[in-house]
């Protein structure tokens, strides 16, 4: 019953270009030879915040023509914006907004004992890790960089909270690393 945060990064620290683009990670990997088929078999909720759903949507058709459906994911999803955004048909999808901690409740009684995924982005991971509620870090770092973009996880999180427990080449293109987040020794915690 673990809340995670699994994501893709650019080597230089990035999940998406500054205009929310993704093409620059596809080339680097596929998802069904990765960990994620197992990381989502054991995902009873998600959440992610709105510049991630939103590219879900403006993605769906490709989506779908991968997938078979515009949302590929089973498990109930809680979209956190200040906006009134699209919904997409057959997604279960929560709109919410403010206190991580309350909207983590309500994942944890529908996730029973499945883990809870962070979908991103960085901020919003952080805001799960600034209340004591992120557990695992997985993060696939890509053999690509982009200069800028969007943080993966912008907070300044000290030594030694975060212990490195396994470390996976996947090709020439990716390398994911697990880490375990020792939340009653995240001292060094702040935003940047
Ligand atoms: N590389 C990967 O594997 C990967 C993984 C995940 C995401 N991504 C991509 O990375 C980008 C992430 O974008 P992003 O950094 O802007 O992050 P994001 O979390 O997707 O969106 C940020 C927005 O969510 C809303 N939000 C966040 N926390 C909230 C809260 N507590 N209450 C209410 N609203 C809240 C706010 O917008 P509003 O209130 O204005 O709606 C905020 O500006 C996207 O392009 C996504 O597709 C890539």
């Amino acid at each position: 019953m673990k809340t995670q945060y699994y994501t893709a990064t650019s080597l230089d620290g990035f999940l998406a270009t500054e205009d929310d683009s993704l093409d620059w990670l596809f080339p680097l990997g596929s998802l069904k030879d990765s960990s994620y088929p197992e990381f989502i078999s054991k995902v009873g909720a998600l959440a992610m915040g709105s510049a991630t759903y939103e590219w879900m949507v403006r993605n769906a058709e490709t989506v779908a023509a991968e997938t078979g459906s515009p949302w590929p994911y089973m498990q109930p999803t809680w979209v956190f914006s200040s906006r009134n955004l699209p919904t997409i048909d057959g997604a279960a999808i929560r709109f919410v907004k403010g206190d991580v901690r309350t909207v983590h409740s309500e994942m944890r009684a529908a996730a029973g004992d499945m883990n809870i995924w962070v979908v991103g982005g960085g901020d919003l991971a952080g805001q799960f890790h600034d209340a004591g509620l992120l557990d695992e870090l997985i993060v696939q770092i890509g053999s690509a960089t982009l200069g800028k973009g969007k943080p993966l996880f912008p907070r300044r999180v000290l030594s030694p909270s975060l212990r490195l427990v396994s470390v996976h080449q996947m090709g020439a293109g990716m390398a994911e690393l697990r880490y375990t987040v020792d939340i009653g020794r995240a001292a060094g915690v702040g935003t940047v």
